[in-house]
């Protein structure tokens, strides 16, 4: 059976520090949105442990939706700036205020496309939630407006992000032992 300690190089946010830091995300949000209508879009799969715990923090009325996009190629030879989207919206955007709920922030590449896809749909506004921002990475211009913590450039797994789709449910950000990381593509 899989064993995540096999994986671990160390914990990165404890589950406390992620609670936390949460929980004044979602003030600041529901400060800023006050008497507004807001739709929150969950990138699936690695944003739903943040959106379920972020939305509980939330105390404006709002609503949630889902979609999931996929990049053509894998790791480094991702493509640049090219997504489809593989689940679509259920509800219709056209005039609402849409926060998009990322997991992690890398290259940047998956959320600027995200944002000129959904931009094409006419929201009143369109802003970005990401709990955790790798921004030694980044090669796509992109508004971070809500940002949880600013990591290292070290690939991380955990509260949502997968190793070959295991591991999601830990309540903790966890770092991948380095000699692991050429197991996963997506990590090499
Ligand atoms: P970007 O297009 O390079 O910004 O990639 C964003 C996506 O890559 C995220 O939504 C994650 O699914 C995945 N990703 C990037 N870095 C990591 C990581 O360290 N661990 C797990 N998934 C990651
Ligand atoms: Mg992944």
């Amino acid at each position: 059976m899989k064993d995540y300690q096999d994986y671990l190089e160390e914990i990165l946010i404890s589950e406390e520090r992620l609670q936390r830091r949460i929980r004044e995300l979602g003030q600041e949000v529901s400060a800023d949105y006050e008497g507004e209508d807001l739709l929150l879009i969950c990138i699936l799969r690695g944003g739903v442990l943040f959106l379920t715990d972020l939305m509980r923090e939330i105390s404006v009325p709002h609503s949630i939706d889902f979609m999931a996009v996929s990049s053509y190629g894998v790791g480094a030879r991702r493509s640049k700036g090219q997504v489809r989207i593989t689940l679509d919206l259920t509800t219709s955007i056209e005039g609402r205020n849409v926060l998009l709920v990322e997991d992690i922030i890398d290259s940047g590449n998956t959320i600027a496309s995200v944002l000129d896809l959904l931009n094409l749909r006419r929201p009143k506004s369109l802003k970005v939630c990401a709990l955790l921002d790798k921004a030694e990475r980044r090669e796509s211009e992109v508004p971070i407006d809500y940002r949880g913590f600013e990591i290292p450039n070290k690939f991380v797994f955990g509260y949502g992000l997968d190793l070959d789709e295991y591991f999601r449910n830990l309540p903790f950000i966890g770092v991948l032992r380095q000699d692991k990381v050429s197991e996963f593509a997506d990590a090499s």
